[in-house]
């Protein structure tokens, strides 16, 4: 069994879809094991994103990210991260994400794409301890 970090971002709250991706996280079998609505601080939120430090649209993701109310939760099931990935999406909800995934189903641009998870067992420890660090 495998943890992945999970967040819903600023998108997905004000629009009302924190149950839709719990319910699909639920209904693929995989559990959570921490869940919690919260706003993220500027350094958190460049610290999740750091891979992306040089990215140009790296400012605007972390404007973004901070300007509302996160869902951040742990989710855990044998191969939760790719699990997770799958239900998610790829990253542009048009040309990526696959109709049925969460991203394909309610998402239109890349920087609004409603869904964070880990990409790898490395990011998913990194990722659990910046969000979750009381453990
Ligand atoms: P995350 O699960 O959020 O990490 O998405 P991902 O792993 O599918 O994508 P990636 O890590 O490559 O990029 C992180 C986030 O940056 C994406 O989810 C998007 O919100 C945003 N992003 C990626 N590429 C672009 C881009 O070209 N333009 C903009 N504006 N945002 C982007
Ligand atoms: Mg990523």
């Amino acid at each position: 069994s495998e943890r992945t970090l999970v967040l819903v971002k600023p998108d997905g709250v004000e629009r009302g879809l924190v149950g839709e991706v719990i319910s699909r996280i639920e209904r693929k079998g995989l559990k959570l094991v921490a869940l919690d609505l919260r706003t993220v601080d500027r350094q958190v939120a460049e610290e999740h994103y750091a891979e992306h430090a040089e990215k140009p649209f790296f400012g605007s993701l972390v404007e973004f990210i901070t300007t509302g109310k996160v869902v951040a939760a742990i989710v855990e099931g044998p191969r939760a991260i790719s699990a997770f990935r799958q239900l998610a999406g790829g990253t542009d909800p048009v040309e990526k994400a696959a109709p049925g995934s969460l991203r394909g189903d309610y998402g239109l641009e890349v920087q609004y794409n409603l869904v964070h998870g880990s990409d790898s067992p490395e990011s998913a420890e990194r990722e659990i301890k910046l969000w979750f660090p009381e453990g």
